[in-house]
């Protein structure tokens, strides 16, 4: 996959050192071909902002410094990476270049926050190259330390070259710069080795030559691609690290990029949970994050997206036309055609078809919530049931419990939320309201179409609706010779009146 140029034998080559690595991940540019109000560098793919790839895969080698230079959206993209070092567990230096000055300015106003006197290597990525990983960055130290490189550039051949910075050599094949697509003559467009952006600098050199960057290009920028002929032209070597696997140095500046190399992210982790033992039965219609976490013998059916914070247990069937995110679905537990965030579904429970689960759901063992069933706040005991058509909010019921078709938690009078509580082994009948904050007890019952307002003690039979009352021949008094009629003259046993056999019914 990766290929050093540099030709010297491996006994004239330095063996890899412990010297300190600096990396810079550049961050600041608005990324104006995205048209977006959100900072190019924040938009996601797989559930990451393309900085938090970046920043990633730097972070994957353990430098000893990391730092990213903001400029655009600062604020926000600082923020995000206050998240990213907690999650980490590592210190993000944030450097500000306040104007785009180009990727060699940008470089500087990074190594500005670095001590002075920076020695060793400093290895450079930029923020939207997302599919560049830690191997490949670690694969570059190896290389530079190996071939003793000044600057070591990874490159890349591919079939449309359009938009990167294309590696010049001469006759002899030894790189001897980079040339931007608008500075490009036709013969140098025609090049397709193009510049990932991925660098590993020896600091002095590149210290040196970013002060003798000049703006004399098509764009009147500081280019960081310029320190590889000025190393060159002081007689320093500068080598490539040729990536066989394209995808890796892929940049997205456009969201026609940004969703190419989403749905390559998409295949590639798909991919690899299907080796973990996962069965995906349409990887073409399945979306992963990256932070999903899924165990063997879990079944993803078609049109499945788990997004970040997402875990499934083994066996577990999650699927069709399912959403997760943030939910813990346990083994042997079914999800189906439901969407959901924040629930943690209990081992073999079902849930679905048509399902809202909502944050702070959780579902015990063997439990169901079924269709057309939204759940908030809720806390649902072991074997306990929700079948079909209900809303329950700001819940507590426990262990085997049932409660009817179509109820609805009533937990909101207009200013506040409350809670209802529901003991185990309770039947509550279909079409009922509990008007919070209400408590069934154990074992109780409650009758269909009630309005529960008040408490049920432990084993009682609430009633709380109209009694009804039968007004007999009220069709015939007061819709005589419509169809209704008709039909209960019929039942009746009662022969029909002329004027009904001509009737055409009710509405006249
Ligand atoms: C750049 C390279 C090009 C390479 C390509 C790879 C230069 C001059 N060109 O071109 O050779 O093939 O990347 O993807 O380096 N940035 C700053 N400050 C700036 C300018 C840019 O932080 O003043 C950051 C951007 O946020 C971005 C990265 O540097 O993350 C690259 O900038 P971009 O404008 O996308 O450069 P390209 O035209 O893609
Ligand atoms: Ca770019």
């Amino acid at each position: 996959m990766l290929q050093g140029d540099n030709a010297q034998p491996s006994s004239q080559r330095a063996a890899a050192h412990p010297e300190p690595v600096s990396t810079v991940v550049l961050a600041a540019g608005e990324g104006t071909r995205m048209r977006s109000a959100t900072p190019k560098v924040l938009h996601r793919i797989a559930g990451r902002p393309l900085v938090e790839h970046a920043v990633r895969a730097a972070a994957g080698i353990d430098p000893d410094q990391l730092v990213v230079v903001l400029g655009h959206g600062r604020d926000a993209v600082a923020e995000h990476l206050n998240s990213v070092s907690d999650s980490l567990g590592r210190p993000i230096t944030t450097a500000v270049q306040e104007e785009q000055l180009g990727t060699g300015h940008a470089v500087s106003c990074g190594l500005a926050e670095l001590p002075d006197g920076l020695a060793g290597t400093v290895l450079v990525s930029y923020g939207d190259v997302p599919l560049l990983d830690a191997d490949t960055l670690r694969a570059m130290l190896d290389e530079h330390a190996a071939s003793g490189n000044a600057v070591t550039v990874l490159t890349s051949v591919v079939a449309d070259p359009t938009g990167y910075g294309r590696i010049t050599r001469d006759a002899s094949g030894q790189v001897t710069g980079i040339v931007e697509q608008k500075d490009a003559t036709a013969e140098q467009a025609a090049i397709t080795e193009i510049n990932s952006g991925v660098y590993a600098f020896d600091a002095e050199v590149l210290t040196g030559a970013l002060k003798r960057l000049s703006t004399d290009n098509a764009q009147g920028e500081l280019y960081l691609t310029d320190v590889l002929s000025i190393a060159r032209g002081d007689g320093r070597t500068v080598g490539t690290l040729i990536c066989s696997d394209t995808w890796l140095v892929e940049g997205v500046n456009d969201r026609v990029q940004l969703s190419r190399l989403g749905a390559e992210l998409n295949r590639r982790l798909v991919t690899r949970w299907m080796r973990e033992g996962v069965t995906v039965i349409d990887p073409a219609t399945v979306w992963l994050d990256c932070d999903v976490t899924l165990a063997r013998d879990v079944t993803l059916e078609p049109g499945v997206q788990l997004r970040a914070g997402t875990t499934v247990g083994e066996g577990a069937t999650v699927g069709p036309d399912t959403t997760l995110t943030n939910c813990a679905i346990r083994p042997g537990a079914s999800v189906v055609r439901s969407h959901g965030e924040g629930a943690e579904i209990g081992p073999n429970a079902s849930v679905g078809p048509f399902a809202f689960l909502r944050p702070g759901t959780s579902l015990g063992a063997d439990g169901k919530i079924g269709t057309f069933v939204e759940t908030k706040n809720a806390e649902i005991g072991e074997g306990t049931k929700v079948p079909h058509l209900s809303y329950v909010g700001d819940a507590t019921i426990g262990e085997k419990s049932n409660i009817g078709a179509a109820t609805v938690f009533v937990n909101y009078d207009g200013v506040n939320k409350h809670h209802t509580k529901i003991g185990s082994h309770s039947r509550t009948g279909a079409d009922n309201m509990f008007v919070a904050p209400v408590e069934i007890g154990d074992g109780a019952y409650t009758a269909a179409g009630s309005v529960i307002t008040q408490d049920v003690p432990p084993g009682a039979m609430a009633v709380a609706r109209g009694r009804q009352r039968n007004i007999d021949g009220w069709v015939a008094k007061r819709r005589p010779g419509t169809a209704a009629d008709q039909a209960a003259q019929r039942a009746l046993g009662n022969e029909p009146t002329d004027d009904a056999e001509t009737s055409n019914g009710e509405g006249r």
